[in-house]
């Protein structure tokens, strides 16, 4: 049976700069911290950087191409930071002009990051975002960009996953700037991020813009993996550090006073809050973002540091999200559960109210690679994408104002930490030619995309 969205629901497919880009050194763009830190020895799995990747800033054009070719009605990318850094130099501010004209031109809509995590090196060097000045610098270029095209851009992203930037780049060192277990730095980042966001939604404001701005977190839904009262515990803890950190200070203008606890006994006072922060934060938005790819199950371990609980793997458990045996998985390990987004949404809606909700990421890794023929059969990607979508028509059905969903990503490409070896596209990259071949999943979100609608594979005619 084929289920329709709602009328003028977006079709979107997402890439960030970084990851795609290439052109490290063109038209006058200055180092980023991804390219200091792809370039230290051992980093990166595969020694990959970020130096040609899909070579989207000289490919743009076909690119554009292979976008309409999905009938993707969204392109979902981000505007390199370095790349519009240094005053004077007009020719990145040309590229991304000639870019959004592209795709209005070709009838799709940009959805514009401002930060996809490739913070200028020069900005890192005064402390980057443990730096509370590292927020106003930011406003000041949000400003800038909507000056340039907040005319033609109907949707804005102020930050990409700002959880993600303290958990990887200061706790965890797996993500640049690399540092490692700084749980301070970590919440200082978390705030300053926060306030970044703020700032550049009052710029957006002051220019009387006609689009609508929003945040890109990471969101997760929560299982206990038992009934106990302590796992339930232990899922509303960790619920509070990953989501409700976010969403009660850009919606409730304050920090969880359960996670504000737990931070101030393990890293001292959150002291670089000051008087009006959360104001500024909670200047009003006009839509989530929503990036998805799975939720979490928690078990509660008292005493452990510096949470007192610990996220499970759930093969073969059965918790009180439903799971039984053998919960599938992605080639990365990642449990695919598609009524994780559903509750997701609706739990979004339920504690936070009407905002429009729009999915910035969802997708999977999965290798395949072209056959004999120069057929890319990525099965399992059809599925996961053909899951996730009816996962997104429940929600709304169940009353979430959900306004379109963006997959993750059009394209094979650099995967941070992970490099080249995880491919996330709808189309496929081939590292050494840099040729795209639309894989079965583009082909299935395109029909999707024409239909407005839920079709099976069978149906798409693959
Ligand atoms: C998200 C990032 C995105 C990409 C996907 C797989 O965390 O926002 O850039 O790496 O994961």
């Amino acid at each position: 049976m084929t289920r329709s969205f709602p009328d003028g629901f977006l079709w979107g497919v997402s890439t960030s700069a970084y990851q795609v880009e290439g052109a490290v050194e063109a038209d006058g763009r200055v180092p980023s911290i991804w390219d200091v830190y792809s370039h230290t020895p051992g980093k990166i799995d595969g020694g990959g950087t970020g130096d040609v990747a899909c070579d989207h800033y000289r490919r743009w054009e076909n690119d554009l191409d292979l976008i309409a070719s999905l009938n993707a009605s969204a392109y979902r990318f981000s505007l390199a930071w370095p790349r519009l850094f240094t005053p004077g130099e007009r020719r990145g501010w040309d590229h991304y002009d000639r870019l959004i004209d592209g795709l209005l031109g070709r009838g799709i809509e940009p959805v514009v990051t401002l930060y996809h995590w490739d913070l200028p090196q020069a900005l890192e060097d005064t402390g980057g975002w443990l730096n509370r000045d590292t927020a106003e610098r930011f406003a000041e270029h949000a400003a800038r960009c909507f000056d340039a095209y907040g005319d033609r851009v109907g949707w804005w992203l102020t930050i990409n996953e700002p959880w993600i930037v303290g958990l990887l780049g200061y706790l965890l060192g797996l993500h640049a700037p690399g540092y490692e277990g700084d749980l301070r730095g970590e919440v200082t980042v978390f705030h300053h991020l926060l306030l970044a966001h703020g700032r550049a939604v009052q710029e957006f404001r002051v220019g009387a813009n006609p689009g609508r701005i929003g945040l890109a977190p990471n969101l997760m839904p929560h299982y206990p993996l038992t009934g106990s009262g302590a796992d339930g515990e232990a899922a509303w803890g960790s619920e509070g550090y990953v989501n409700r950190w976010f969403l009660d200070a850009i919606f409730r203008g304050r920090y969880p006073d359960d996670q504000r606890e737990r931070y101030e006994a393990q890293a001292g006072p959150l002291d670089f809050v000051r008087d009006g922060d959360l104001e500024t934060i909670a200047e009003p938005t006009d839509f989530l973002g929503v990036n998805y790819y799975a939720p979490r199950w928690l078990e509660a371990v008292p005493g452990d540091t510096p949470w007192p609980w610990r996220v499970v793997v759930p093969d073969g458990l059965e918790t009180t999200g439903g799971f039984t045996d053998g919960v599938p998985q992605t080639e990365a390990g990642t449990p695919i559960v598609p009524f994780g987004l559903t509750d997701l949404l609706v739990g979004i809606h339920r504690d936070y109210g009407d905002v429009p909700l729009l999915i910035t990421e969802n997708g999977a890794v999965f290798g395949d690679e072209p056959g004999e023929d120069g057929r890319v059969r990525d099965e399992r990607r059809v599925e996961f994408v053909r899951t996730h979508v009816g996962a997104v028509l429940e929600a709304i059905d169940r009353g979430a104002p959900v306004v379109g969903y963006c997959h993750w990503s059009l394209m094979d490409n650099f995967e941070w930490k992970l490099g080249y070896g995880q491919r996330f596209g709808l189309v496929h990259v081939d590292y050494d030619t840099l040729a795209r071949t639309v894989k079965d999943s583009g082909r299935y979100f395109a029909r999707l995309a024409a239909a407005n609608a839920l079709l099976e594979p069978e149906e798409a005619a693959l």
